[in-house]
């Protein structure tokens, strides 16, 4: 199988299968899992905030975070595609009981600028209307096809945010797909950001987990929250042995993936039916448009699948992601088969 569905898909290692047997181990919950703690403490540096929390889901790194910066009844501005909006089954209205104000972005990139957001938020308003209490940005943005925002697009939402008292979090699953792209480091990608949650278990290749980074006093409120989630784990050292790994080796092998996903466009764009922007493909992510194929996307998807390639069809739209077992011979295999298919 060519399996181009996610990037969650990846196995580890043998060298993570290895680092997990013999993986150090405590019981987290008390905060003694010295491989735990490790791991956390790498990612502090790395991105230069106060503290990290180990958290089993980039999902429950966000919703987390949605909650500690928020009161219920107050709203929260995501884009309009981004992932706590769409991908996370209203967790933010049922753990937060906040509303989302979803905001599109004018050029299509997923990506906010501050001009875009003021006209959605609500300062001080009315006692009969929501007040905003979080910006989520989201980098990179996963379904505009893993379009990158700059460290100086992001801190200047963050500061204009900041000027109202407004805390910004980074849902930053593919943050270092960012970082790897625009050839410049997470912590520049994050440095104004109040919290951020990084995976991973997607292009990093760890078999599970995330972390939620930000001040000290938002990771003391957030591990609270993890526990009454029911994320609270015990001996997850053998989970966060592999999180050393993929924070260790991951990024190096990120550009790997962006050139197969380049290739894969340009491949894409050949064929008759198909329709995408190549310059657009800038990191793992390759999301093309059939609706002149004749074809519907699950139809698509399911001759792919007869052929041992494997990818998700939306609306008109496919979505193939490369990561670590993902080669180039497999990217050539899979335009030859689209070009059958099609
Ligand atoms: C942008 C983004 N944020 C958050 C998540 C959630 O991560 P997880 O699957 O670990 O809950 C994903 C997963 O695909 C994602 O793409």
């Amino acid at each position: 199988m060519i399996d181009l569905r996610s990037d969650t898909v990846t196995r580890p290692s043998a060298k993570m299968r290895a680092a997990m047997a013999a993986a150090e181990v405590g019981d987290d919950v008390f905060g003694d899992d010295p491989t735990v703690n490790l791991l956390q403490e790498k990612a502090v540096q790395i991105f230069g905030k106060e503290a990290a929390l180990w958290v089993p889901t980039g999902c429950m790194g966000n919703e987390i975070a949605v909650k500690v910066h928020t009161k219920p009844g107050q709203e929260i501005v995501t884009e309009d595609r981004g992932h706590i909006l769409n991908y996370e089954v209203g967790a933010a209205a049922i753990i937060s009981g906040v509303t989302i104000r979803a905001v599109k972005s004018g050029d299509g990139s997923g990506h906010l600028t501050w001009n875009e957001i003021k006209p959605a938020l609500k300062i001080d308003p009315p006692y009969y209307q929501s007040a905003t209490g979080l910006i989520c940005l989201e980098n990179t943005h996963n379904f505009a096809g893993g379009s990158v925002m700059t460290a100086k697009a992001c801190s200047n939402v963050c500061k204009e945010a900041h000027a109202l008292g407004l805390p910004v979090h980074m849902d930053g699953a593919r943050i270092f797909n960012a970082a790897v792209a625009l050839d410049t480091s997470v912590l520049d990608l994050t440095r104004d950001c109040d919290s951020v949650m990084v995976t991973l278990s997607k292009g990093l290749g760890a078999p599970a987990g995330s972390l939620l980074l930000g001040t000290k006093d938002f990771i003391a409120e957030s591990r609270i929250w993890r526990k009454r989630l029911g994320g609270g784990m015990r001996q997850i050292g053998i989970l966060a042995a592999a999180g050393l790994i993929a924070l260790e080796d991951g990024p190096a092998r990120l550009h790997d993936d962006h050139t197969n996903a380049r290739r894969l466009a340009e491949g894409l764009v050949q064929i008759k039916g198909i329709s995408i922007d190549v310059d657009k493909v800038v990191t793992n992510i390759v999301i093309f448009d059939i609706a002149a194929a004749g074809k519907t996307a699950t139809e698509i998807t399911e001759a792919l699948a007869a052929n041992g390639i494997l990818a998700i069809g939306f609306g008109t739209q496919i979505r193939m992601v490369t990561h670590l077992d993902v080669s180039a011979d497999n990217i050539e295999t899979t335009i030859e088969s689209l070009k059958t298919v099609l």
